[in-house]
């Protein structure tokens, strides 16, 4: 069995990633966030400094391409070829909905014509190997019936499917039916990816897919960053006495970010934003990341962290589901 880790915007780049590897096992994969591509795009190295190789040592990772016609596509994903990246993700599920109506992401799945050229282009003119990443469909659960008999014509690398439609974005349940009937009529090698939180939802979906041995997890690991060892050990137990290593990474990640970013206002955003779900882990969430997302500077903000620290308790039903108290995560 396989774990991937969902790429998130804004989330799990390379100094998130670094970071988490060097404190937590149980990744295969990473899919990177998407480059977004345009026509005429003049692609420069810093473009991609995401995926520059001494970013990227502790873990194989796959660029994601966002774009709607080859044209667009082709020139970024030579140029990641040529730099040693033999696969690429094209991103045919982002939910945005100003993206949609260009004919990116989860756009492009209405369209199952528009499907079919892309690919055939990108499997005649490029060297890469290809995976995608969909939805179920656009507007409606009914496009994924035109697209998987599109996609089986090509020799796909990996069929990473979101079970969700794009108008959904991220509410609702995940569409496990529809799911079920991709499993039986889909060529290419299936990653599941969606809602994967906790031990028993991992089980769950492994009794009903035997099949499947390759799994997404993006919010999850965020929520608990012990998820991915949590699955392969089939065992929650031994995480109360290893709260620690949650700490040292995030110190870490911290520092990272301290380093990376110039501006004290851009450093302090985004580690709040991490502490959107990084407090689901603890008793009373949604008042320590009230009282975190009100701090000004980041001595106020590192005070709090350290309060947390102290005397935060982890939750001990974390990575069962009913668990959650959803913030809204977007
Ligand atoms: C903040 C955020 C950013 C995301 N960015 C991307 C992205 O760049 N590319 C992509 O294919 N999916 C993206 N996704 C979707 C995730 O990869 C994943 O498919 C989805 O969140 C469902 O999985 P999860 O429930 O395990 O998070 C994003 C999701 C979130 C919440």
């Amino acid at each position: 069995m396989k774990i991937y880790l969902a790429p998130l915007q804004g989330y799990t780049e390379f100094l998130f990633r670094n970071s988490y590897l060097n404190h937590f096992k149980g990744l295969d994969l990473a899919i990177a966030p998407f480059i977004p591509s345009g026509i005429g795009d003049h692609v420069r190295h810093h473009r991609i400094k995401d995926l520059w190789k001494e970013h990227n040592r502790l873990l194989e990772i796959e660029p994601q391409i966002l774009g709607k016609s080859a044209a667009e596509i082709i020139p970024i994903a030579n140029y990641l070829y040529a730099y040693g990246y033999d696969t690429i993700n094209i991103n045919m599920g982002c939910p945005i909905a100003s993206i949609r109506a260009k004919y990116r992401g989860a756009g492009i799945l209405a369209y199952p014509e528009m499907v079919e050229m892309l690919l055939e282009k990108l499997f005649i003119d490029l060297p890469n190997q290809i995976s995608l990443k969909i939805r179920l469909g656009n507007e409606s659960v009914e496009d994924i019936y035109q697209l998987i008999p599109v996609i089986n014509h090509f020799p796909i690398k990996e069929l990473i499917i979101h079970p969700r439609i794009g108008t959904q974005m991220y509410e609702g349940e995940v569409d496990l039916k529809t799911f079920e009937w991709c499993v039986e009529h889909a060529k290419a090698p299936l990653v599941y990816s969606g809602d994967l939180f906790d031990l028993n939802t991992y089980r769950n979906l492994q009794a009903r897919f035997p099949t499947i041995d390759r799994w997404m997890i993006g919010r999850g690991l965020l929520f608990s960053p012990f998820l991915p060892e949590i699955i392969k050990r089939n065992d929650i137990s031994w995480v109360e006495k290893e709260i620690h290593r949650f700490w040292d990474f995030y110190f870490e990640l911290e520092d990272q970010v301290l380093t990376y970013r110039e501006r004290p206002k851009n450093q302090l955003n985004k580690l709040k934003e991490y502490w959107r779900y990084f407090s689901q882990a603890f008793e009373d969430a949604e008042k320590m990341f009230f009282a975190i997302s009100r701090t000004t500077n980041f001595s106020e903000y590192k005070t709090e962290i350290e309060r947390i620290r102290d005397v935060g308790i982890w939750r001990a039903g974390l990575n069962e589901k009913e668990s959650f108290q959803f913030i809204k995560t977007i």
